[in-house]
């Protein structure tokens, strides 16, 4: 059996960055504690938590002689003022892609633009951009659903737009929503914010999933990013799963199953990876 594993499967830049910034500061004797779990990985947040980083849901759960790791996803304005006002130490592993649309809706909700923001409005991403946003803004992730914010809002075609996109969005939907966005001539400016580590990843995903037999997708089972590999690679492959760990994966794959392709999503580590493979 012929097994590839996609070159572009596991973690990201933007959340090594992250975990490699928790480490740092455990090596350096710092008390630490993460805003909700610093990857959508248990195995990993296990494996921190040995070391005594432990996870807290608010700033004002923190203890004074902790720092608060502000995660790759980033968080909202208010959360800052929120740690700054109990006098929490915080250090900002909000990956720079993430970043830069926070410094995009806030410059262009100021200059008085309605922000439309692409993406699933329960993400912690998009709850943070939302966060950066100084007035109206509203959250679709499909394009039946912006027809109908059109539709609901007919006042928006009088007004200067600017569209972003949550990271992790799926590349050819923003491509669908471009076009309408287009084809309707609104003052509209649209900054396409998927990440390239996302495009790469679901690239090499539908790519794999056309010349193998069965896919394997590895990632949390709460990670958007990995659901949308596996939606990926499930249009094109029957035999797709989905496995947080190898203890998930029950299957016995038969004999005419003679390539497996492996891919993960950006917070799957590269030793689960391997234990797989
Ligand atoms: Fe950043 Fe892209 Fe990863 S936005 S967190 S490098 S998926």
């Amino acid at each position: 059996m012929k097994i590839t594993l996609a070159e572009t499967a596991g973690f990201c830049f933007g959340v090594n960055r992250a975990v490699q910034m928790v480490y740092d500061l455990v090596e350096n004797g710092e008390k630490v504690c993460t805003l909700g779990p610093i990857i959508h990985n248990s195995q990993m947040v296990e494996e921190l938590s040995a070391k005594g980083v432990h996870v807290v849901s608010s700033p004002d759960e923190a203890m004074s002689d902790e720092t608060l790791v502000i995660r790759s996803h980033g968080v909202g304005k208010d959360t800052y003022s929120h740690a700054a006002n109990v006098g929490v130490k915080v250090c900002d592993a909000t990956c720079p892609f993430v970043a830069k649309i926070h410094k995009i809706v806030d410059e262009q909700s100021s200059q008085g633009d309605v922000i439309l923001i692409a993406g699933d409005e329960n993400h912690h991403e998009v709850i943070g951009i939302i966060g950066h946003c100084n007035g109206d803004y509203y959250v679709f992730d499909s394009v039946e659903k912006l027809e109908k914010l059109f539709e609901n809002h007919p006042e928006l075609t009088q007004k200067s737009m600017s569209v972003v996109s949550q990271t992790t969005f799926n590349v050819q939907k923003f491509q669908d929503i471009i076009d309408i966005l287009k084809k309707k001539l609104y003052d509209v400016n649209i900054v396409d914010t998927i990440c390239n580590a996302t495009q790469l990843r679901q690239r090499e995903a539908r790519a794999l999933s056309r010349e193998c037999d069965a896919m394997i997708v590895i990632g949390g089972k709460h990670s958007s990013n990995t659901a949308k590999l596996f939606d990926i690679c499930s249009k094109d492959c029957s035999m797709t799963y989905f496995i947080e760990s190898l203890q998930d994966f029950t299957e016995k794959l038969d004999s005419s199953v003679r390539c497996v392709g492996i891919t993960a999503g950006a917070s799957t580590p590269k030793t689960i990876i391997q234990e797989v493979l």
